[in-house]
């Protein structure tokens, strides 16, 4: 790597960890208001144009944007292949989620950490696993959720509850 290449490669960096938002922008991606990308997420930013990301969508750390595939062109010379991801409205990937080329996350839908997209998902889930499959409806969830937070059950798992407004949801 020569010293233009390398500097070249270091703003790259400091600018995507810094200000990914902007960054994302920048490479081509469409990107909503209020969007958050936590900490070491990884996005294709050389493919950024295939990447649409809603008002509100959360990628929490760890996060994973994958936009192409070159396996067959690396084995059998086959066209590279490009798809598009969209991530909807206030939709939310927990830690370690990667996403696949040709893979939609439904508005106010939540996929739970560490799973694995490839498709599209529905509004309003919840999904899990790898590859990533449907458990709940937000709704539900939040039924559940609320019983245990009213319940003794809450204490004995240890956990607590903070009420606080999201600073990222999107009306
Ligand atoms: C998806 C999620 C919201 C589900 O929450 P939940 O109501 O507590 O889910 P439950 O514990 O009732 O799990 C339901 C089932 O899904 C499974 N499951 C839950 N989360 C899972 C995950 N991330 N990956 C794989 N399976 C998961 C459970 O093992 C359980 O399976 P079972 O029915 O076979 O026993 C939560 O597990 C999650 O992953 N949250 C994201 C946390 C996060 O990434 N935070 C980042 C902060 S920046």
């Amino acid at each position: 790597m020569n010293i233009v290449s390398f500097l070249k490669q270091l703003y790259l960096d400091i600018t995507w960890s810094m200000f990914p938002v902007w960054r994302l922008k920048k490479s081509g991606a469409k990107v909503g208001n209020n969007v958050f990308i936590g900490r070491h997420c990884y996005v294709e930013l050389e493919n950024a144009k295939f990447l649409t990301i809603e008002d509100g969508a959360v990628l929490a750390a760890y996060s994973k944007i994958i936009l192409h595939d070159s396996s067959l062109n690396n084995i059998n010379g086959f066209d590279l292949l490009y798809g598009r991801v969209i991530l909807g409205k206030n939709c939310y990937l927990g830690a370690d989620v990667t996403v696949l080329p040709g893979s939609k996350i439904g508005k106010n839908t939540i996929v739970g950490a560490g799973s694995l997209v490839k498709g599209d998902l529905n509004d309003n889930s919840v999904y899990v696993g790898r590859p990533a499959k449907f458990i709940s409806s937000v709704d539900d969830l939040t039924t559940k959720w609320q019983k245990i937070k009213h319940s003794s059950v809450a204490d004995q798992l240890g956990y607590q509850f903070l009420p606080k407004k999201s600073p990222y949801l999107v009306k």
